[in-house]
């Protein structure tokens, strides 16, 4: 359809079928199959047929032949022969389930996240899905926070780069005739990670500066990269909500940023306008909601049941429905579904594209590629399977795919122990309970062999919406696990499988090595014993820094020096400092380490001034000193010592992950130009200015003065 038809088609809708295109209603209201489709909030309202006849979108729900057959079913009802568009959330893969985004974000390879967003995009396309609630882009610092496990980190930079290569491997270059491609949206607009305490769906309340500067990279790079639809926060910004925020909506995203796309609430949170104490009743919601600038309310009666009332009541005007309609018809055309409302899925296709051998073989590099390398002494990679013992609850268990794995197989879904056939295997406790017969049983077992794989972690039943924590040690009894097999005498190594940064102080001393593997998708047992083995070299980076006990958090490493900056290695009082731990974090950001080793060496510049409208250059030496090939993530980190406001200590402004081979050295080059320095004045002007700033090129974030430069920047 082009423009004028899309018109015509609005003038010929009556108000009630104008409405019903902005409600989406989930997949149990539709399916007339045994809806096996898990629900992503609470249903606590009830939804009549006339209701669910009219809605123009569903969530959460897919497979060639269900979405077929609703889709057929409601076509056959509908006056206009609007099709319906069928929209879940596929984060981390559809069926072949690849890492969670925090471990995704650990490959610091974009290339990688767009190819393996593409075949999401390909399986869920063939199981009739037209749009997937992807990518997450929120900034995160609080491991408390279920939700860390859907984002790529805590820095901005590296958000932007995620975002963007997820936008483009879902949408691909031409949505309309590929049907291999779905319609990204990116969520949660905005800032939904900066809730306070890492308690989900608590207040949010930054500056607009720390808004705009650390939060807001990610969204608009995923707007530039076409996005199709943005997703409303259920939080506060500048204590107003996401889905009331006119100047969130209407100012930054659409008449700032340019955004002509689709806006659709988050679950029920135009209803919970009422919570949040800024409306009245449903009525309110919904007026607040539309003047806001969202399209499309997802769970909650509030349009269905209050929009065509105060349109006859001349509360809101039609003209706001009517934009709203546009956009949505709009998206419906740019998908092709007036001309083809299934968009050439069928059961055969689906059964030709899902779990795909080449899919399972992405799964399984991205698995390894997102594998963090956290302690190493001298245990891995390991040499003999014979005499090995695979202990711990996270050994025989299949619970590998992440908590928003929805359409995922976990029974299909190999474990450690099923690829490892061990010699020698114990579950030694339950994953959150101590057990003394499986304790006895372990430290019996671990007796005969000489060395230990120790599986460790926390399930999906702790992370992900919802699950926030207070406390983010591992469970007493995996501790203790490890404390009494340490007594053993025998070299541990722990692969942990979690979904979020963990307090890992207290296991640290008692173990030899640790592989952090996230919840690392379908092929992740096969991905571990690679690395374990030395198949694959671990080359992971952590995204998000380990705090070394809940108490510190937040830790981040792009944080302000204070005016107190504790010295190095200074224990005195009147410092920014902790009386009981170290303020460094346990493990940093852009940490992680590799069966390789590399050294830096011969930091340079092809000149020390870079003028306004220039680039410079900046080269460093990197060597692999060891005998086994490796990829190195080299990193660029830029500070401004010196600004009209305080500026972090730190910040990414580039990466290269490069191969060596044994005992070679490659020279890596980095172009900074002025853009690199800019940053929000206190008037929230975006500029940079004229003066001193550091360079530091590292493999993490923990720099020294052997590798920083000190560059000027010319403003004449
Ligand atoms: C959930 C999540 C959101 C998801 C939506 C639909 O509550 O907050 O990320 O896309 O509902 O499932």
């Amino acid at each position: 359809m082009n423009s004028e038809q899309i018109q015509q088609l609005i003038a010929e809708m009556t108000l009630e079928e104008k409405v019903g295109q902005l409600t989406q209603f989930a997949g149990v209201f539709y399916s007339t199959h045994e809806n096996d489709t898990p629900l992503t909030g609470r249903i606590d309202f009830p939804v009549n047929e006339t209701i669910i006849e009219a809605s123009g979108s569903v969530l959460g729900i897919a497979g060639a032949k269900k979405l077929i057959d609703i889709q057929e079913m409601h076509l056959q009802k509908s006056r206009l022969k609007i099709p319906l568009l069928f929209m879940a959330d596929v984060i981390n893969g559809y069926e072949t389930i690849f890492p969670i985004p925090l471990g995704l974000g650990s490959t610091w390879d974009p290339e990688l996240v767009e190819e393996l967003q593409a075949v999401s995009a390909k399986e869920a396309a063939s199981a009739g899905l037209h749009v997937s609630f992807a990518p997450m882009v929120d900034l995160v610092r609080d491991p408390r926070w279920g939700r860390v496990m859907e984002s790529t980190g805590e820095d901005p930079y590296l958000n932007e780069q995620f975002a963007e290569a997820t936008v483009r491997g879902l949408q691909g270059s031409d949505l309309l005739h590929n049907m291999d491609h779905i319609a990204a949206c990116v969520k949660h607009f905005a800032a939904y990670g900066a809730a306070e305490a890492g308690r989900d769906y608590n207040t949010v309340d930054l500056s607009e500066r720390e808004l705009r500067e650390m939060h807001m990279p990610a969204y608009i790079a995923a707007l530039n990269a076409g996005v199709k639809l943005v997703m409303t926060a259920f939080n506060t910004v500048h204590s107003i909500p996401a889905s009331a925020n006119t100047q969130l909506l209407r100012g930054m995203l659409r008449k700032e940023y340019g955004f002509d796309g689709v806006v659709i609430s988050d679950y029920g949170a135009v209803q919970e306008l009422i919570p949040h104490g800024v409306a009245e009743n449903e009525e309110e919601a919904a007026e607040k909601a539309l003047r806001a600038g969202v399209d499309i309310d997802m769970m909650s009666l509030c349009y269905a049941q209050s929009l065509s009332e105060l349109i006859h009541e001349k509360k809101l005007d039609e003209s706001l429905l009517d934009e709203a309609v546009e956009r949505i018809l709009q998206l419906k055309n740019d998908l092709g579904l007036f001309e083809d409302p299934y968009r050439a899925t069928s059961e055969e296709r689906e059964q030709a594209t899902l779990g795909h051998a080449s899919h399972k073989q992405l799964a399984r590099k991205a698995a390894e590629k997102s594998a963090v390398l956290l302690k190493n002494e001298n245990v891995l990679p390991l040499q003999d399977r014979e005499r090995l013992a695979l202990i711990g609850p996270y050994a025989d268990n299949n619970d590998l795919l992440g908590e928003w794995s929805i359409f995922g197989k976990m029974e299909d879904t190999a474990t450690l122990k099923d690829k490892l056939e061990p010699t020698f295997y114990a579950k030694g406790a339950e994953m959150y309970e101590r057990n003394q017969k499986l304790l006895d049983e372990a430290l019996h077992i671990a007796n005969q062999a000489d060395i230990i794989v120790l599986a460790l972690g926390e399930g999906r039943d702790r992370s992900g919406e919802g699950r926030s924590r207070a406390s983010i040690t591992l469970a007493p009894c995996q501790i203790e696990l490890a404390k009494k097999l340490k007594e053993l005498g025998k070299p541990i190594v722990v692969t942990l499988f979690n979904a979020r940064p963990l307090d890992l102080s207290e296991l640290e001393p008692y173990v030899d090595a640790i592989l952090e593997c996230w919840h690392p998708g379908s092929e992740g047992a096969a991905a571990i014993i690679n690395l374990l083995f030395g198949k694959a070299n671990p080359s992971g980076k952590l995204t998000m820094s380990f705090p070394r006990a809940t108490g510190q958090i937040p830790v981040y490493y792009n944080s302000y020096q204070t005016g107190r900056p504790l010295p190095a290695g200074s224990d005195e009082r009147f410092f920014s400092r902790y009386i009981d731990i170290a303020n460094e974090p346990l493990y940093p950001f852009g940490f992680g380490l590799s069966y390789a080793a590399f050294e830096y060496s011969q930091l340079r510049a092809t000149n020390l001034n870079l003028q306004k409208t220039e680039t410079l250059t900046v080269e460093v030496d990197v060597t692999n000193t060891s005998d086994v090939a490796g990829e190195e993530i080299v990193q660029l980190y830029l500070q401004d010592p010196v600004a009209e406001v305080v500026r972090p200590v730190k910040e990414l402004k580039g990466f290269k992950k490069i191969l060596l081979a044994p005992h070679e050295t490659k020279t890596i080059t980095f172009e900074i130009n002025e853009e690199m320095l800019r940053y929000h004045h206190s008037d929230l002007t975006y500029s940079s200015d004229p003066g001193t700033f550091f360079v530091y090129i590292n493999g993490s974030s923990k720099c020294d003065e052997a590798n920083k430069l000190e560059l000027q920047l010319i403003h004449s």
